[in-house]
């Protein structure tokens, strides 16, 4: 049997998502039911939009989303119905060359639902990041699903789903802040600004702020930001290297993704720092040139992060520990809860910088 909801999809590159309904079957063999109850707008979904991420149209949106456990198919132990999960983008599947080196979360075969939620004329539609979560209802394979603590606020949990993970990630795992570092996160947006978080957590001495909108900046400090600069006003690298006495920041995460502010990262970085780079190239096909003598003079390490090297079932629950214990704030991150009928208008707010996260709250049967 497929359920039908209504559902924010993409049909063709650039056009405003519409809210249509969408069927989505009943979970088979390994999947799961999820009912979604919020859905952050990240800013992958309107990359997806802009046709940034692949042609396979018509999209499903939504990959940032927390909900309950409807239903599960055969085979499926990890979670049961009546589970408040938070859907992830990775589920390793245990067999490839990296799960079995022992690093599952750069999975070469994450898992989906095998079966596809379609549209009205039988279309079949492609999941977001394999999620699709603007829908009352979404289908997942059951590792997608990762049980979080029930009393847990679902438009808090459900931006560890993508962006607070990613951003985090970006500097705890892939940069590996140690205590004592000088960072710096040049674009702040729900990804950078939890970059700056996890950097803070993680003991940097030093957290620089980079952003072209001084609201941006604003929020930056809340999450532990010591230092801002608004790349409007000032030049990135100049300012940062006059910030670290002239030398560099150990660390510069890029979370905006541009060729533009690649090679500012670059450049900013101190003698053997590290560039982590986690926001997505908004087109296909950008080229970055990079000065060679610096790539081999100043040593260090050149990183992109995806999902901020996390593994959801050990990751998670640190987030949400975090959160639960004061130190991470994830409501900070929610600027406002909408619903599925303003996605479009979010997408606005995101180009317009005028939100960190807006939330799509979907009401609890
Ligand atoms: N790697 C991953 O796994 C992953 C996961 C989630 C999101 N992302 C990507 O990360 C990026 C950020 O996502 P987000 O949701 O925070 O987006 P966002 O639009 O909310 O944030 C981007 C920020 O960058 C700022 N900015 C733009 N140009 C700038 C410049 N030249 N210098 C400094 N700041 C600049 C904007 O003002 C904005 O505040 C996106 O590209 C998104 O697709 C990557
Ligand atoms: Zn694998
Ligand atoms: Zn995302």
């Amino acid at each position: 049997m497929a359920h039908q909801v209504r559902g924010v999809v993409a049909r063709t590159r650039g056009a405003p998502v519409e809210v249509v309904t969408v069927h989505v079957p009943d979970p088979g063999p390994d999947e799961a039911l999820i009912r979604v109850r919020a859905c952050g707008v990240c800013h992958t979904d309107l990359h997806y939009r802009e046709g940034g991420i692949g042609d396979d149209f018509p999209f499903l949106l939504g990959h940032e989303a927390a909900g309950i456990v409807e239903a599960v198919g055969d085979g499926v132990s990890n979670v049961a119905p009546g589970d408040a999960v938070v859907i992830a983008w990775r589920a390793p599947c245990g067999a490839c060359r990296s799960c079995l080196r022992g690093r599952p979360w750069y999975c070469f075969d994450s898992q989906n639902a095998r079966q596809r939620m379609t549209l009205d004329d039988g279309t079949p539609l492609t999941a977001a990041l394999g999620i699709g979560a603007f829908a009352e209802l979404c289908l997942v394979h059951a590792k997608q699903a990762v049980k979080v603590d029930p009393t847990v606020p679902p438009e808090a949990a459900g931006l560890i789903g993508c962006g607070v993970m990613a951003g985090y990630g970006a500097a705890v795992n892939t940069g590996a802040v140690a205590p004592g570092d000088t960072v710096a996160v040049i674009g702040c947006g729900g990804v950078g600004n939890a970059a700056i978080a996890g950097a803070a957590i993680a003991g940097a001495r030093m957290v620089i702020g980079v952003d072209v909108v001084d609201r941006k900046l604003e929020w930056a400090r809340r999450f532990g930001a010591t230092h801002t600069v608004n790349a409007n006003k000032q030049d990135t690298v100049d300012a940062i290297r006059e910030l670290t006495g002239g030398f560099g920041a150990d660390l510069v995460v890029d979370a905006v993704g541009r060729p533009e502010t690649y090679l500012q990262a670059f450049l900013a970085r101190d003698h053997a720092g590290r560039l982590v780079n986690v926001g997505v190239p908004p087109e296909q096909g950008m080229i970055v040139t990079l000065p060679m003598s610096e790539v081999f003079g100043r040593g260090g390490s050149l990183q992109s992060s995806w999902y901020g090297d996390c593994l959801p079932t050990r990751d998670f629950p640190v987030l949400i520990n975090l959160y639960r214990k004061g130190r991470l704030d994830l409501d900070g991150f929610v600027s406002e809860t909408i619903t599925i009928d303003d996605v479009e208008d979010a997408f606005r707010k995101i180009i317009n910088s005028e939100v960190l996260r807006s939330v799509v709250m979907f009401t609890p049967r």
